[in-house]
């Protein structure tokens, strides 16, 4: 059974409770500064609740604490902390309704398209790394006769989960969960602009996990997450944000000679060939852009290469498909699009809009409409857009935008789709559409980038490797495979009685 369906008048009691609150050593605790920062709704530009803004002495106490329980935590046979992690997952099952109103509530994103759906991948990537547990094991190795040599996977000590607020509660999830079943302990921290459904998630689960295994710290990036990285016991960073944070991060780590996980941006290309299938690509576009989360991904297909011979069509096709979307308040059912996040990337998203419509040649289609409530007249809405005419070289096709606009651009030979594909600074994902299973494999081995699906929206999910080339990061996440490589190391042994 899941609690109750949520209101705004439940997430807003919801999000009090949290007031002015980090979660360290299993209690909830204020700031040690009493510094504190107003976080407010993306819709409707309302005081939601004061949030701690956390600083070095908050990092000290909460690393403390993660210091102290990992000794014993890794003493814990590693099923019984995978079991035990299953076990709080279904905790957080029964709570979220809760957790996906609240998600919706900070962030402005839809509770049905993306908040529900969030709350649901969370507790089915804690259960799959909880139910992988047994599979933390070493090597025996032939070193010589009568020597036994073998590997064993221990934890590296406390970890740091840096997160942004795109889809805060997965990637807090898929960062804590393989780094915890491991043996590790972990001091999360939340981004600004959504600390409250992390931390309530984590005071779920800390309940049922020993104090001071898991800790949440709410604070900005300078204040928090800078002390957080650069602390001496901090032994990993994991992260998921912006390339210029995850440069700074590095830098530190360097510094510290401490291993990284950096989850950065995309620009990732979708080539839809001439025998694709067309009304599966159409639909396909919508999702991989994923236009629902208002583009926020880095995974977001932010540049649709269409064959010649298809392009109108599909661009026309694809805004209609826009067009039948609704725009509204976030905690409506009816919604299926919220807000952008914030001003600093509302304003963000615009300036790329218009540059783009000042561009020579260049046409915004737009589709959906704005909404018509009073009460969200000041909400950082944008209507969708898909630009057409834009030169691979312009900045609406370079940068990461992290908003709802696309480009769909041209192409003739798939040679030249591919290295239109490939001329981009990020390697995250890429999606080729077609019918034919050779094209797709020239495709898939040409693309430079992390993540490859043939005639699939990029959908993401645990047990599918994930993580880019070029800048868009540093390792992999969501298998097996990268909890053992990023959250244990591997010791060598030989015991030799001859
Ligand atoms: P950001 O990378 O600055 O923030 C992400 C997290 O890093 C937040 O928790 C923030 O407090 C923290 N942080 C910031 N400075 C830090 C520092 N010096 N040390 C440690 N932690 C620090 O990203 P931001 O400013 O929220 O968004 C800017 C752009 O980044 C977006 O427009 C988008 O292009 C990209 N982005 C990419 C994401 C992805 O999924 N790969 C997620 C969020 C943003
Ligand atoms: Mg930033």
């Amino acid at each position: 059974m899941t609690d109750a369906a949520v209101t705004r008048a439940s997430a807003l009691k919801s999000a009090r409770r949290l007031e002015g609150v980090n979660l360290v050593n299993g209690k909830l605790v204020g700031p040690s500064g009493k510094e504190l920062f107003e976080l407010y709704d993306p819709a409707t530009r309302e005081l939601i609740v004061r949030v701690a803004n956390s600083g070095t002495a908050d990092v000290d106490e909460a690393v403390a604490a993660a210091k102290r329980a990992q000794r014993e935590w890794a003493q814990v046979p590693a099923r019984a902390r995978g079991k035990l992690l299953v076990e709080a997952a279904s905790v957080l099952g029964r709570h979220s309704e809760e957790l996906a109103g609240l998600l919706a509530l900070e962030s402005g994103k839809a509770l049905r398209t993306e908040c529900r759906v969030e709350a649901a991948n969370v507790v089915d990537a804690l259960q799959f790394f909880g139910g992988l547990a047994g599979e933390i094991k070493g090597e025996t190795v032939p070193f010589a006769p009568g020597v036994l040599s073998y590997t064993q996977r221990e934890p590296v000590g406390v970890v740091a989960a840096i997160l942004p607020w795109n889809v805060p509660l997965m990637l807090m999830a898929i960062k804590i969960a393989p780094a915890l079943v491991a043996g590790n302990c972990v001091v999360v921290k939340s981004a600004e602009e959504t600390p409250l459904t992390v931390l309530r998630a984590a005071e779920l689960l800390s309940a049922e996990l020993p104090p001071g295994v898991l800790n949440v710290l709410s604070g900005d990036g300078p204040r928090c997450g800078a002390p957080l990285v650069a602390h001496p016991d901090v032994a990993k960073v994991t992260f998921t944000g912006s390339v210029e944070t995850g440069r700074t991060i590095y830098r530190t780590a360097a510094d510290k000679l401490i291993p990284v996980t950096l989850e950065l941006g995309g620009k990732s290309p979708m080539i839809v060939l001439p025998d694709a299938d067309f009304d599966k690509a159409v639909a396909g576009a919508v999702v991989a852009m994923r236009f629902t989360r208002q583009g926020q991904s880095c995974t977001a297909a932010s540049r649709i290469l269409v064959h010649s011979s298809l392009h109108d069509r599909f661009v026309e096709s694809l805004v209609e498909k826009i067009s039948e979307m609704t725009i509204g308040d976030p905690l409506d059912e009816a919604t299926d699009i919220g807000t952008i996040i914030s001003e600093v990337q509302f304003d963000k998203v615009r300036g790329y809009i218009e540059a783009g419509r000042e561009t020579a040649g260049a046409v915004a289609h737009e589709g959906a409409e704005l909404p018509g409530d009073e009460r969200l007249a000041e909400g950082f809405f944008v209507r969708p857009v898909v630009f057409t005419g834009i030169d691979n070289a312009h900045p609406v096709a370079r940068e990461e935008i992290f908003g709802p606009v696309t480009c769909v651009m041209p192409f003739d030979t798939l040679d030249e789709a591919l290295e239109i594909a490939n001329d981009t600074p990020f390697g995250l994902a890429a999606s080729v559409w077609t019918r034919d299973l050779k094209t797709a494999l020239v495709a898939v081995n040409s693309l430079e980038a992390g993540y490859v699906q043939v005639n699939q929206a990029l959908v993401a999910g645990v047990n599918i490797s994930y993580g880019g080339y070029k800048q868009s990061g540093l390792g992999k996440e969501l298998t097996l495979d990268s909890m053992l490589d990023h959250f244990t190391h591997s010791k060598s042994i030989s015991l030799n009685f001859q």
